[in-house]
């Protein structure tokens, strides 16, 4: 069953995914070369309890940290590490955090400094296949319609679609029904409606879709060892089509360039 949230809980979603969203923008200034991932990890912690949240992912089966920080092939999950980043590196960081009984989870991947060509193109392909999916979202459309329209916008640049991970519905749980593949025909699984919150997280590869699990138990490499890239928003179906909680007001505008963007290509 797919839970439709009253007024009342998705203000507090709104809260929850706007603090995410903050906090996020923040350690995206922290990204330099030099900054170890733990240091990133433990600012975000600090910035989460500060602002009377909890870290949601820490003691997740067994998980150790606050963000997930994955560097260059480390497609999700990367476990924050003494490792330094260096320039021409792209680093994922995802984030999740519960306030007031209710979940917000994003994601953003930022280049080290100065990266390849290749790494730019990666990762504004994957926030428009984002985009692309975030704008299938209205009442009566169907879950696959979302996978569907990330798919065909990542494909169309020959990249390819990570298929063993998903986003997922979001709510008093970080993980709820339904399961939201990035890929398949659009057009199945349950329709859409008012209240439904859903957190919607392209993962692309450079090369092959293929990825392993490192002997951490956490970490997913490519399996080519070529480059990934991750982004997630947190949204909430509305009568129109649908509001990105994980959205701050001061990136509508970029927001609004990558939808167009999305329409022209
Ligand atoms: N955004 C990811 C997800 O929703 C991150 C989870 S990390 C974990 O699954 F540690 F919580 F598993
Ligand atoms: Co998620």
């Amino acid at each position: 069953m797919i839970v439709c949230r009253s007024k009342a809980e998705i203000e507090k979603l709104r809260r929850v995914n706007q603090l995410v969203a903050r906090i996020l923008a923040e350690l995206r200034h922290m990204v330099a070369p030099g900054v170890t991932t733990r240091e990133i990890d433990a600012s975000a912690e600090a910035l989460v309890r500060v602002a009377g949240a909890e870290p949601a992912f820490k003691g997740y089966q067994g998980y150790p940290a606050t963000v997930c920080a994955s560097v260059n092939e480390q497609v999700v999950h990367g476990i924050p590490s003494p490792r330094r980043l260096v320039e021409g590196d792209v680093l994922s960081v995802d984030l999740g955090a519960k306030l007031d009984g209710f979940y917000g989870d994003c994601a953003v991947t930022v280049p080290v400094g100065r990266v390849s060509a290749d790494a730019d193109r990666l990762l504004r392909v994957t926030e428009e296949a984002l985009f692309r999916g975030i704008d299938a979202v209205k009442p009566g459309a169907r879950v696959s319609d979302i996978g569907a329209a990330v798919q065909a916008h990542v494909e169309a640049h020959r990249f390819s679609v990570v298929r063993e991970f998903v986003g997922h519905g979001i709510g008093s749980s970080l993980h709820e029904e339904p399961q939201i593949a990035n890929y398949g025909p659009g057009g199945r699984g349950p329709r859409l409606s008012e209240g439904m919150v859903l957190a919607i997280e392209p993962m692309v590869n450079f090369g092959d879709a293929a990825v392993k699990v490192l002997g951490d138990g956490w970490t997913a490499v490519t399996r080519d060892g070529t480059l990934s890239a991750h982004f997630e928003h947190t949204v909430v179906v509305t009568g129109g089509g649908c509001e990105i909680l994980t959205l701050l007001d001061s990136d509508t505008a970029r927001a609004r360039e990558f939808v167009n963007a999305a329409v022209r290509t």
